[in-house]
């Protein structure tokens, strides 16, 4: 699904913020991603759907290469979950929020309504569609940020730091709910209990530089490994 081969990306003043970084994410696998503050992570979220284009190296998703000519049908195939769900919803009304992407891309209204209510009803939202997102709390304004990426049904889900502002209750309904989605899905996330509890792989990310990957558990609970990369155990190994 996601094949990143040697990328290198410059911040304009400078600063490389991702050093050859190669990667391979399978059809329906998830996977995670994690490394200390500053790491790159973000900077490459931000390269799955063409935000940022490498400065060197490639990178292809479902087979086509992500450039400024294919960056519509790259971001048809890709739902980015953004860190701060402010960034996500922009409109006066949740209800609206939602619907958005699908009038967009001209699907019909009454067609969106239903997937609309249908969604909204899942994920608890129904009886706040008429609120301001602004109104909304975190946690909720968590959850309607997916709503507007999943109404999409991407085959590649993508979230930056889903779980920060969850309370552990919120936590849980989001590790059910990205558990219970089929997509191909990447998360990046301090909160290593939920890269646990809902990926297959990790890759550990630091300055810049992919250090290392493999299957979930076998490296989160490699202490050793984790703090050479700026990182701790997750709490249910911390005894
Ligand atoms: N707009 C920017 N301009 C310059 N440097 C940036 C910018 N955004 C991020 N960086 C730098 O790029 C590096 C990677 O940042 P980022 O991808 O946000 O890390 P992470 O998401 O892992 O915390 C950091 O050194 C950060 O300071
Ligand atoms: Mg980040």
């Amino acid at each position: 699904m996601i094949i990143a081969k040697e990328v290198s990306f410059f911040y304009p003043d400078g600063t490389k913020a991702l050093d050859n970084v190669s990667l391979t994410i399978h059809t329906s696998e998830s996977a995670g991603i994690v490394g200390a503050n500053g790491a790159g992570k973000s900077t490459l979220l931000n390269h799955l759907n063409g935000y940022f284009l490498p400065h060197s190296g490639k990178i292809s998703i479902a087979g086509m290469e992500v450039k400024k000519q294919n960056i519509e049908t790259i971001r048809q195939q890709v739902g980015l979950v953004f860190q701060n769900p402010d960034d996500q919803l922009f409109t006066a009304r949740l209800f609206d929020d939602v619907v958005f992407g699908p009038l967009n891309q001209g699907m019909k209204r009454e067609c969106i309504d239903a997937e609309a209510e249908k969604l909204l009803r899942s994920l608890g939202l129904w009886e706040l569609r008429d609120k301001p997102p602004s109104h909304l709390s975190q946690g909720q304004k968590r959850f309607a940020a997916f709503a507007t990426v999943l109404i999409m049904k991407p085959p590649l889900l993508v979230m930056d730091e889903p779980t920060s502002d969850l309370d552990p209750r919120n936590r849980r309904k989001l590790i059910n709910l990205v558990n219970t989605l089929q997509s191909t899905k990447i998360t990046v996330s301090h909160d290593l209990d939920f890269i646990w509890d809902t990926c297959d792989r990790v890759f550990i990310m630091a300055e810049g530089k992919m250090t290392a990957h493999g299957a979930t558990k076998e490296i989160l609970s490699n202490r050793e490994l984790l703090e050479a990369n700026g990182l701790e155990l997750p709490l249910r190994l911390q005894g």
